[in-house]
């Protein structure tokens, strides 16, 4: 077992000596703190110096991560062996920003010519929709793309459409809907018109309940004014099931296919990327894939100790083993990227949220941690209290473009010195002999210090790592969602779970479709526990 391991128990040895050290303390008696203890790569420039970590601990963690044989399964990965065990699938994001002229082969056949002639086709459909080459069924230009799709169908072109707004094409409008509730759709069809609009459908599987119901709903919308044959012109699908999207009546050049080897929430970088391509232009979608690419080439030649993705999941696993960590918050300082927290939420918790082993066996330490956070400063005046003063260990990520893509002055300088300050505050705190100083000279009573100063007490010595990059540009962007990609790898690795699989959502899945059944059929018996079969009954009386 993993803890009873010599690496393991070094750790947690070595927690015990050093959990009372104070990093302000650390910071003090050594000068070249930052120097030593900060990184970079793809242009991301990683402060971890913030971190309750000696040159001991990190050596013990390294020491950790050889004794996982991390190099060994980094190598299967990229050689995409299948090292999806309970699918027998390949892993290969990878492959699909693979931009050397290296072979990648699955089950002895080189994947990279079907992955470069997807992305041409892709730059082909995006060229052709941008320059208004490609039209609707009436033959004027597409205005609007609506991507229907959910999880990382979803989350990911959203997302990165949104922290690239700056690069968007001015003249096509992408909209996303995942939701089954029809409030979502409903708001955006709204807005539109059938004759402008291209439909895009992102299912790996082309069986997801939502977005079926959503195509299908779109669809009927398109046609109280088009026709069945029109759909070939205003409706495009992304699919591992080509089979299922022909039978939509969707046209097969508007058809563009992912393979089971593309994990659904490692799949922007595949063509569920196309609404991004569409919102950004190809060239700029290029760039976030070659960004991606740079992080990969760092990930598998950088010494464990220079490695940014290897650190950062070593900081991870010393916070949720050992300090008793249950959450990693991240905090972009930028709102564009405000949306990154749920992006990594699923990447991360999806992929590690695990308690069975590689060996079938039920784990005995945590594994994967909450993923949650917002964009700052917001969060500085509602939840960071909590970071701040209660018990529970909460590490950060601060994240901050050095130039922001905006010219209204002031305001960057004031959202990077809050950023910094934060980290800052996290880090030292304010001892009771600051405070009662500081008290003191505000001429507060004796009795207002006695009464107020415990309160206003921060023990400091909270862990935050700073990441810090030049501009939110589409490279930049993809580099650091590959930073988290691999971060997550890292810590699935050491922690000897399958981080490519999803079983826990199946469960959900099957049983909101055994309701839906009973709700649209009220003479189906309710034989399921008392507070469902009574919720279900009062939907049925209740809901016209
Ligand atoms: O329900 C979880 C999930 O399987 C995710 O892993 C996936 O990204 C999402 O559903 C959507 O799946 P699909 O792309 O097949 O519609």
């Amino acid at each position: 077992m993993l803890t009873s391991s010599p690496q393991w128990q070094a750790l947690a040895a070595h927690y015990n000596e050093i959990k009372d050290t104070h990093m302000r303390d650390l910071f003090v008696a050594d000068q070249q703190r930052f120097n030593k203890l900060s990184a970079v790569a793809a242009g991301i420039t990683l402060d971890y110096s913030k971190n309750q970590i000696t040159e001991k601990t990190l050596n013990l963690l390294f020491d950790l991560a050889r004794s996982a044989d991390l190099e060994k399964h980094r190598s299967k990965m990229f050689a995409g062996e299948p090292i999806n065990i309970t699918e027998n699938r390949a892993v290969l994001h990878t492959a699909l920003r693979n931009f050397s002229d290296q072979a990648v082969y699955v089950d002895g056949d080189d994947v990279m010519p079907q992955v470069k002639a997807t992305l041409a086709k892709v730059k082909r459909f995006v060229d052709a929709v941008s320059s208004g080459e490609k039209k609707g069924y009436s033959g004027k230009a597409f205005t609007d793309v609506v991507s229907i799709g959910i999880g990382g169908s979803f989350l990911g072109p959203k997302i990165m459409s949104e922290a690239l707004k700056p690069y968007r094409q001015k003249h096509l409008n992408v909209h996303f809907v995942a939701n089954v509730d029809g409030c979502h759709l409903q708001d955006v069809l709204a807005k539109l018109d059938p004759e402008t609009t291209m439909v895009i459908t992102s299912s790996k599987t082309l069986t997801t309940q939502e977005t079926l119901r959503n195509t299908e709903s779109a669809k009927n919308w398109f046609l109280q004014t088009a026709s069945q044959d029109d759909v070939k012109y205003n409706f495009a699908c992304v699919s591992t099931n080509i089979a299922a999207a022909e039978k939509f009546g969707i046209d097969l050049d508007n058809i563009f296919p992912m393979w089971d080897w593309v994990g659904g929430r490692y799949s922007v970088w595949s063509a569920i990327g196309l609404p991004l391509a569409l919102a950004i232009g190809f060239d700029n979608y290029q760039a976030f894939l070659e960004g991606a690419f740079e992080m990969d080439q760092h990930f598998t030649s950088a010494p464990l100790d220079q490695n940014l993705p290897v650190i950062l999941a070593l900081l991870g696993i010393w916070y949720r083993n050992f300090h008793g960590a249950q959450s990693q918050v991240l905090l972009p300082y930028y709102h564009y990227l405000r949306g990154l927290p749920a992006y990594v939420q699923q990447l991360d918790m999806e992929s590690n949220g695990k308690s069975v082993s590689l060996t079938n066996k039920e784990v005995d330490y945590d594994t994967g941690p909450i993923i949650w956070g917002s964009e700052g400063t917001n969060g500085q005046h509602s939840f960071h209290q909590l970071i701040h003063q209660s018990k529970t260990p909460i590490p950060v990520d601060f994240m901050l473009p050095l130039h922001p893509h905006h010219d209204v002055e002031n305001h960057h300088d004031m959202l990077a010195s809050n950023c910094f300050g934060q980290a800052q505050a996290l880090m030292e705190g304010q001892s009771e002999a600051q405070v009662i100083a500081a008290m003191t000279k505000a001429k507060c009573s004796t009795d207002e210090i006695k009464n107020l100063s415990s309160h206003k007490v921060m023990k400091g010595n909270k862990p935050s790592n700073t990441l810090i990059f030049d501009k939110l540009d589409p490279k930049t962007l993809g580099s650091l969602i590959a930073l988290y990609e691999h971060k997550v790898f890292v810590q699935g690795v050491i922690w000897q779970i399958n981080s490519f699989d999803q079983w826990g959502v199946e469960l959900g899945k099957a049983l909101g479709n055994q309701v839906l059944s009973k709700l649209a059929n009220h003479d189906e018996p309710l034989t399921m526990d008392g507070s469902t079969n009574a919720l279900i009954e009062m939907f049925r009386q209740r809901h016209q």
